[in-house]
């Protein structure tokens, strides 16, 4: 089998989304990774599908002139509203994969009868997990609330802190999620907080189950590669490339939050 040594393109609305470049780069360290963070546009979490759908199909040119053999959503809320359109537009030559198929497949496969979402309000009202969980396991019951404050706290560092719990709390002590066995973390940014939600629970006594999306989306994505023969060769230590479509000094900064390291930003002003 010959290798396809072309990047892959991950998308997001700003930088939150190298929490996911990360784990696909960890797990597939052959694989060359095409960052794009449309952080001249960010929120998305508070922007119409329209909106965001047409960012997404500019970006998706990007990437496709930039010969990416697959592009991954990896922005909750862009994979609830601009999805369906990339995927009908681009799917026969470039495939697309989102966020929110790696966490239904995931979930459904486990005995939970119960399960919470929480995310950005474009990703809570588009109600694209709703459908999804439907139609996979219809008796599965599915508690979604939009949680807002969390991914801008995040990003000015605030998390791991009595401030930052005390939000968590107030948000995940909403009586809509009572009952719930797992909660999908359906935002890039929630990864961070992953312990400080698991603690809530914790001094709850309650036995919730957090998925760590990020792992769950990499494997995902890495088993489509294998099935569609994509993978890159295995001798490659490629290096990847984080651009941005508008910059600042504090982006840069906070690419080390979710990285894990600072990577180095290019910007790519694709709006003129
Ligand atoms: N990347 C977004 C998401 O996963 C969060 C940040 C934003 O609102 O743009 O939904």
């Amino acid at each position: 089998m010959k290798p396809d040594n072309r990047p892959i393109g991950i998308f997001d609305s700003g930088i939150g989304g190298l929490t996911i470049a990360r784990s696909v780069s960890m797990l597939m360290p052959h694989e060359q990774v095409l960052f794009f963070g449309d952080t001249a546009h960010l929120p998305y979490g508070d922007k119409s599908a329209e909106s965001i759908k047409s960012y997404v199909s500019r970006i998706a040119d990007f990437f496709i002139d930039n010969d990416c053999k697959l592009i991954l959503l990896a922005c909750n809320s862009a994979s609830a509203a601009a999805y369906p359109m990339l995927h009908r537009l681009h799917s026969e030559t470039h495939p697309v994969l989102n966020v929110i198929d790696p966490n239904v497949e995931y979930a459904v496969k486990q005995a939970y009868k119960t399960i919470g979402v929480i995310g950005t309000k474009a990703t809570v009202t588009s109600r694209a997990f709703n459908r999804k969980f439907a139609s996979a396991k219809p008796e599965l019951k599915v508690k979604s609330i939009a949680t807002p404050l969390l991914a801008p706290m995040i990003e000015e560092g605030y998390f791991n802190n009595n401030i930052s719990q005390t939000i968590i709390n107030s948000y995940l002590s909403n009586k809509k999620l009572d009952g719930i066995e797992a909660l999908v973390l359906a935002c890039t940014h929630y990864p961070l907080i992953k312990n400080e939600i698991s603690r809530y629970y914790a001094e709850q006594k309650s036995n919730v189950e957090v998925i760590d999306s990020t792992d769950v989306i990499a494997a995902y994505t890495q088993k489509y590669m294998q099935k569609h023969k994509m993978l890159a060769a295995a001798d490659r230590h490629p290096e990847h490339q984080f651009c941005v479509s508008d910059f600042t000094v504090s982006f840069q900064k906070t690419t080390n939050i979710f990285y894990g390291e600072a990577v180095k930003l290019t910007h790519v002003p694709i709006w003129g």
